[in-house]
This record gives structure tokens, sequence and C-alpha cells, in this order.
């Protein structure tokens, strides 16, 4: 098993963390949705505070996948895939990684503004970056939200367009994601 991507094909620590980053995003949204109808606000506290564990955990594993993605080569699309394609496929993929980055971000500067503490499982406590301030507690409760949103957007039309790869163009572009292809 190649550990590096090559030209053809994704080494396996780049497969492994675009799917265990992909469960733990739907985590989050599974998390954050049983939060919102839970029917104590104990129940509401424990599951926002695994949300932001899973969230932190996130995080952490992203910084490691951008550091990964920029000491490996990027395999290349199928020379029949146009242009244009191109172009959103690789304008998709920088702003799937942006709002998984301003997600944690916000997440946390609105924790910190709003006085609630953030720990990861409750093992360490990650310091607030800003005081106590309201209006900005609503600012990033707003833009989190506004991220959410847009990731589950994208996050689509990039599993349409995985799809579409796979059953329309019959290359190997999923398969890669999947196994090992040199
Ligand atoms: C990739 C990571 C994350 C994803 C996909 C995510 C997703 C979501 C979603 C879908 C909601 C419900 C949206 C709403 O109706 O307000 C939410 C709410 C929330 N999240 Fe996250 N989240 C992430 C990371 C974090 C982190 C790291 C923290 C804190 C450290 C956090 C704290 C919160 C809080 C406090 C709420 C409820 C209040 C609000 O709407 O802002 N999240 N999140
Ligand atoms: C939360 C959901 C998802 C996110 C945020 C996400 C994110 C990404 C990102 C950022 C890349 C660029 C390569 C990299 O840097 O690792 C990528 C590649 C890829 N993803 Fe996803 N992904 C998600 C779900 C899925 C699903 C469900 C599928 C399959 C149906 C899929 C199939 C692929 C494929 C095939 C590639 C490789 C594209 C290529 O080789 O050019 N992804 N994904």
């Amino acid at each position: 098993m190649s550990v590096m991507n090559t030209n053809a094909g994704y080494g396996w620590p780049a497969r492994m963390l675009h799917w265990v980053i992909v469960a733990l995003i739907i985590a989050q949204f599974v998390l954050a949705n049983m939060a919102e109808s839970a029917e104590s606000r104990m129940e509401m506290f424990v599951l926002f505070a695994r949300h932001k564990s899973v969230g932190l955990t996130i995080f952490a594993l992203m910084l490691i996948r951008l550091l990964w993605r920029f000491v490996n080569t990027q395999p290349q699309l199928p020379l029949r895939t146009p242009i244009w394609q191109r172009h959103i496929a690789q304008t998709t993929h920088w702003l799937l990684y942006a709002l998984i980055f301003a997600l944690p971000i916000t997440g946390l500067l609105g924790s910190a503004a709003s006085n609630f503490p953030v720990t990861w499982f409750g093992i360490f406590t990650v310091p607030a970056m800003i005081g106590p301030n309201e209006a900005l507690a609503d600012l990033f409760h707003e833009l989190h939200e506004i991220f959410a949103v847009a990731l589950f957007m994208l996050a689509l039309l990039h599993v349409l367009a995985a799809l579409k790869h796979h059953f329309f163009d019959r290359d190997n572009v999923l398969r890669r994601m999947i196994r090992q292809i040199n």
C-alpha cells in the first residue's frame, strides 16, 4: 500500500483522512440536530458538549490533512474531463477545506462569546479566545449556521460529481478515493 499520492491515485493516509472526516462531519450534523430537538436542557448540554469535542477533533485532523496535501502531489483528473469541470472541482475542494476550518473557528468563538466552556471530551479545556459579548455571540452563531448550510450544499454537489464520474464518465475518480490505484 502506497503512503504518498501519485498522479494516478491517493495513498492510504489521504483516503483515510477523507473518509474519517466525512464520517465525523455527518456525526456533527446529527449531534447538532439532536441537541436542538433535545427534551431537557441537560440533554441539550451533553449533546452540544459532544458536538464541540467532535468538532475539535475534525479541526485537528484537518490541520494534518492540509499539511499532508501540501507535501503530496494531487492525483490528476482524467484527460477527457473538460476544463470547466476541473475548475469547479478545484474550487469546490478548496471551499470545502475553507468551510471545514471556518466551522470549528466560529464554533469556538461563538462558545467563548456566549461564555460557554469548550472541552475536548472533558479531558482538556480550550481557553476562551474572546470574552463574553452578546453581539459577537449572535454573529458567530449566525455565521456557524450559514457555513454549516453552505457545507451541506457543497458536499451534496461534490457527491453528485463523484457519482457522475463513476456512473456516467465511467472513470476511476471515485474508485481511487476508495482503494489503491497506481
Ligand atoms: C466541522 C465541524 C462542525 C460542523 C459541521 C458543525 C455543524 C453545526 C450545525 C449543523 C449546527 C446547527 C446549526 C444551527 O441551527 O445553528 C451547529 C450548531 C452549533 N455548533 Fe457546530 N459544527 C462544527 C463544529 C463546532 C465546534 C468545534 C463548536 C464549538 C467548539 C461548535 C459549536 C456549536 C454550537 C455552540 C452550536 C449551537 C449554536 C449555534 O447555532 O451556533 N460547532 N453546528
Ligand atoms: C462531508 C462530506 C465530504 C467532504 C467535506 C469531502 C471533501 C473532499 C475534499 C476536500 C476532496 C479533495 C481531495 C483532498 O484534498 O483530500 C475530496 C475528494 C474526493 N471526494 Fe470527497 N468529501 C465528502 C464526501 C464525499 C463522498 C460521500 C464521496 C463519495 C460519494 C466523495 C468522493 C470524493 C472523491 C471521489 C474525491 C477525489 C476527487 C479527485 O480525485 O479529484 N466525497 N473530498
